[in-house]
């Protein structure tokens, strides 16, 4: 088999590119260990910024977004018993963001790279990806049972933070922080409780009200990282969740908890994110935790990237936007590892912090919802820096 662009990981850096290089006129083919259903039904978070719903628009991947999504033009902080909202759109200079699913993005982009006779190979096991110091990479795989040789001109390692690609990638430095604290998910049969987002800081920790659509509510609570879901039963859940949002007024509508998990948090980057003919894209090279809503978003700004060097080495043989591409990239990455660690540490507690660190941290909370210079600060990183 031969393509130009072969790509490992069907996940939204993977599918994104693979429909932006067939726009182009660009040949690829995309492999995943996981099947089709479990992709679909994988649940990850839920916010997109501006650049990201601009760009599923403008390539005809946006219609069921368009109708079963939810702009929001704010979020609320919640400190010191009051909620204060942040007016994104208008401290942005009109931009906002976008609650929708990251699966129901997935499900559009499949949908689509499938329609448009795309190649997708699903459930395929032994992938090794060879000689990307050279200009004619392979990928090897097997695929219902034959096993398979993909020869190509380049090599996408959009293969998640469980990367195998990452690790082709000589002289690499790793960057990394871990932090003493986790997420609890939740999903509740219940409307919203709240119309827009609210990131709340509390003396037992910090909480998040976000919601997935008028039936469905995504809520988390900050909690230890060795924390059990099954120690959780429904009622110590929603009777934590009151605890931390009671002071500042705002109010959650329970029902039936039909999914419970644990999220770590890390920030993780890798340099450089490519080597050879292997370029790195998404989660395979960086990680934020989940405060900040950037970890799709990050995702579709390397694949924006990568997706214009692509284009210009097929069309004039320029490999000057490949050369380029971890420095223009890690631009990106690393200003929303900044606004990620930013956000996670104004809001959550730390096992270690002092009184003295709890007033700073509401100082710094008073700063962001009363100065409109550190208002639109939060609002331009939280809706997004503008794709290329
Ligand atoms: C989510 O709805 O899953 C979500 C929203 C905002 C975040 C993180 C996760 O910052």
């Amino acid at each position: 088999m031969r393509t130009q662009v072969g790509i490992v990981g069907a996940g939204p850096a993977g599918l994104l590119l693979s429909h932006l290089l067939h726009l182009r006129g660009v040949e690829s083919v995309v492999i995943d260990v996981q099947e089709r259903e479990s992709i679909e039904q994988t649940i990850k978070a839920g916010i997109l910024e501006q650049g990201t719903v601009d760009l599923l628009r403008q390539t005809g991947v946006g219609d069921r977004m368009m109708r079963d999504g939810f702009v929001h033009h704010g979020i609320n902080l919640a400190f010191e018993g009051g909620l204060h909202r942040i007016n994104l759109t208008e401290l942005s200079g009109g931009r906002s963001v976008m609650v929708y699913a990251q699966h129901e993005v997935l499900i559009d982009l499949i949908a689509k790279r499938l329609g448009d006779g795309g190649d997708i190979r699903f459930g395929v096991t032994d992938t090794a990806v060879d000689g990307i110091d050279t200009d004619q990479p392979t990928i090897r795989f097997t695929h219902e049972g034959r096993q398979e040789t993909l020869e190509c001109d380049f090599v996408i390692g959009a293969d998640g933070s469980r990367t195998m690609c990452r690790y082709l990638i000589p002289e690499r430095r790793d960057f990394f922080r871990q932090y003493p604290f986790a997420w609890f998910g939740i999903l509740a049969e219940a409307p919203p409780s709240s119309d827009e987002l609210i990131y709340a800081h509390s003396e037992r920790g910090f909480v998040l009200v976000s919601t997935r659509s008028p039936s469905v509510q995504r809520l988390y609570f900050q909690c230890d990282p060795e924390t059990k879901v099954d120690d959780w039963s429904d009622d110590r859940i929603w009777a934590e969740f009151s605890a931390r949002l009671g002071p500042s007024g705002a109010t959650v509508t329970e029902g039936p908890i039909f999914k419970k998990d644990v999220l770590q948090f890390r920030s993780f980057v890798c340099e450089p994110m490519q080597y050879g003919r292997l370029f790195l894209a998404g989660d395979a090279a960086h990680t934020v935790p989940p405060t900040g809503a950037k970890g799709l978003n990050l995702a579709v700004g390397d694949v924006h990237v990568l997706d214009r060097a692509l284009g210009a080495f097929y069309q004039s043989k320029d490999t000057g936007l490949l050369d380029s591409y971890t420095r223009t990239a890690l631009r990106r990455v690393w200003r929303a590892q900044w606004f990620s660690f930013w956000m996670t540490s104004m809001l959550h507690r730390f096992s270690d912090a002092s009184d003295f660190d709890l007033r700073r941290q509401i100082a710094e909370l008073e700063l962001v919802t009363s100065s409109p210079t550190a208002a639109k600060t939060l609002a331009d990183n939280y809706t997004g820096l503008p794709l290329g």
